[in-house]
């Protein structure tokens, strides 16, 4: 057994570190790319075993940097696997102190203030669900022309200390930054001006990697079959900010403050009688952060994140978060945010058009920084590979260039200049600059099939082939693959046909702003609706014939079953625990 732990503190002073539990966890990388509003301040202790990275967060004694804007760093996650082993071994790592981004663009930046926030808040939490009604056909009327038949949602009028106290408190959302700026315009964030002609309309904002509790729920607020009769409803849903309550309690909390709002919550659902109907099999919540913020198996403060995915109602739930676990049936991942939110349909298609004819000078790029601590991690060799390209490949690279790295702008504008994009593992499997690259009409090259393949399963392809390039990371790590000539030997109808393909996923990977409505195209929020409904139904349906399908697989293999409809042996088995 290859062991190897390696602490992360992304703190820029070095901190003492005190002690980490490691368990047994599978393989994590965790990254991401662009802003990631909770800074990089943690601990990481990751151990690898094979192609496996086994991770925990001590968060406890880590201090913060002020960086609110990353386009490339981490969360932490903490998966413990049952039968788990504990380490205790550390190392630290300096990282560089990398600024807070946003300042880079901010003559883009509409001013923002506070009060404007707030008030938005308050006008969205008071408008109550007849603005929304005014446009429903309701049920009842002609039976055979409602178009929202099958298609109702029910959202629950939560006390609001689950959303919106959380939102109007946005100074206490991280501890590092001024979470209100970020969460503006209905969670979009700060309106980005175009100053380099990167973007295209109006409609591109700093949006925050995790914001989208705001955005979803802002969206769901103009979803156009919304009924107040629960019994007509095909789902419903819980519009609880539980990215944002768990985020602000990642650091310096203990571990019944990180879970007090999910144990009140669930609470407060288990009396409902809308809840007693299917013990909450029809309710559905969006968890805006990556699952593994939402998984921690111990009660000891020095796990990470808080217990809401184990709770036994989350259990019933379908829970909606931006990385899935491959190891659980109850999560689902829907599209990162990127940074495009148009008002229109047609703002869709000039940018579509506009990525289509787009130059394309370099043949792979890389924004991102290495894990020079994180063994296993390849992400040095991909900025090897990249320097050593003879000019094929442009690299931004995020320990040296933090400012470039940062804008929105800049990274955007390389995604646009490159034919593929790497999209290596970070500190988790996935990252918003997969789907930041591909808004761009950028071919992602996968290293892991947790990075995208096991997930998303609403909006991507299941034949990832058709919009990808996958590249064994173990093939990266043991020097056995050129990604240059990789990719050139694709022949040039390939490619073509790939990225025709990606820009055809655009706006199945953007949230549209929720002040407007796209009359014709279906968005992620769209899909993510449809993906529920149809999981609500099978499971309605399943109850009535008495059947079960969870127990055709063992969970584990969750990832296997759903993409593959099969837990038969595949070659992708060693990149999962088992
Ligand atoms: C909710 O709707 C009712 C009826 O349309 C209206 O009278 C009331 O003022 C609204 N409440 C709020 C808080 O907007
Ligand atoms: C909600 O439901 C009630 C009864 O089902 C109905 O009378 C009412 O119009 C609906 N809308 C609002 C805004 O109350
Ligand atoms: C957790 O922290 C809160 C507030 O910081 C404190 O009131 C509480 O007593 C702590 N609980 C435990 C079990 O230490
Ligand atoms: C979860 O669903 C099952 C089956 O419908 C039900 O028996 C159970 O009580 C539910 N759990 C909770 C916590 O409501």
């Amino acid at each position: 057994m290859e062991k190897s732990i390696v602490l992360r503190c992304r703190s820029p002073l070095w901190f003492v570190i005190s002690t980490a539990f490691v368990f047994w966890c599978f393989l994590f990388y965790f990254n991401s790319s662009a802003l990631r509003s909770s800074g990089n301040e943690y601990l990481y202790a990751f151990l690898f075993r094979g192609s496996k990275l086994l991770l925990v967060a001590d968060n406890n004694h880590v201090e913060p940097v002020n960086q609110p804007f990353l386009m490339d760093d981490r969360v932490q996650p903490v998966v413990q696997l049952p039968g788990t082993v504990d380490l205790s071994e550390h190392s630290r790592e300096d990282e560089p102190v990398k600024e807070p981004s946003i300042a880079q663009e901010s003559t883009g930046i509409q001013a923002v203030s506070r009060v404007t926030i707030i008030e938005n808040v308050e006008a969205k939490s008071s408008s109550n669900v007849s603005s929304a009604e005014d446009r429903v056909d309701q049920p009842g009327d002609k039976a055979d022309s409602d178009t929202c038949s099958g298609r109702y949602i029910y959202v629950y009028d939560l006390p609001g200390r689950f959303n919106a106290d959380i939102l109007r408190d946005c100074l206490s959302l991280n501890l590092w930054t001024d979470m209100c700026k970020y969460l503006a315009n209905f969670g979009l964030g700060p309106q980005l001006a175009d100053s380099g002609r990167v973007f295209s309309s109006t409609s591109w904002y700093a949006t925050d990697q995790f914001s989208l509790d705001v955005i979803f729920n802002s969206r769901m607020k103009q979803y156009e079959c919304l009924t107040n009769d629960s019994s007509l409803a095909s789902a419903i849903f819980v519009p609880f900010y539980a990215g944002l309550d768990v985020g602000r309690y990642l650091w310096r909390y203990n571990t019944s403050v990180r879970d007090s709002t999910s144990l009140a919550l669930m609470k407060w659902l288990a009396e409902r009688p809308e809840w007693k109907v299917l013990g909450g099999r029809d309710h559905f919540l969006l968890a805006g952060r990556t699952t593994w913020d939402f998984r921690r198996m111990t009660e000891e403060d020095s796990g990470w994140g808080n217990k809401l995915m184990f709770l036994p109602e989350a259990k019933n739930m379908t829970m909606l978060v931006i990385e899935s676990s491959p190891l659980h049936r109850n999560d689902f991942a829907i599209p990162y945010p990127t940074f495009f939110h148009p008002k229109r349909d047609d703002e869709v298609f000039q940018w579509q058009n506009r990525m289509r004819r787009v130059k394309r000078r370099h043949l792979f790029s890389f924004v991102g920084a290495p894990r020079p601590s994180l063994s296993g991690s390849i992400r040095g060799k991909i900025i090897d590979q990249c320097l050593s390209s003879k000019g094929k490949c442009r690299l931004l690279n995020c320990d040296a260039g933090w400012k470039s790295c940062h804008s929105p702008s800049s990274v955007m504008k390389m995604f646009q200049n490159s034919v593929f994009c790497l999209q290596p593992p970070g500190d988790s499997y996935s990252r918003k600059s997969a789907f930041d690259s591909m808004l761009a009409g950028c071919i992602p090259v996968f290293f892991h099939p947790g990075s995208a393949y096991v997930q998303y399963l609403w909006h991507l392809p299941k034949d990832y082939t058709k919009y990808s390039v996958f590249i064994s990371e173990n093939d990266v790590k043991e020097g056995r693959v050129s990604i240059r000539e990789k990719l050139l030997q694709i022949p040039n109808e390939e490619v073509r046909a790939k990225r025709e393909e990606v820009i055809r996923l655009i706006p199945r990977l953007i949230y549209a702003d929720s002040r407007s409505r796209l009359k014709t195209t279906e968005d992620a929020f769209d899909l993510t609706i449809k993906g529920v409904i149809d999981r609500v139904d099978r499971i309605r349906k399943e109850i009535s014939d008495g059947v079960n399908s969870d127990i055709d697989y063992p969970e584990v293999y969750t990832w296997k079953y759903n993409l593959f409809g099969t837990v038969e042996k595949h070659d992708w088995d060693p990149f999962f625990p088992s």
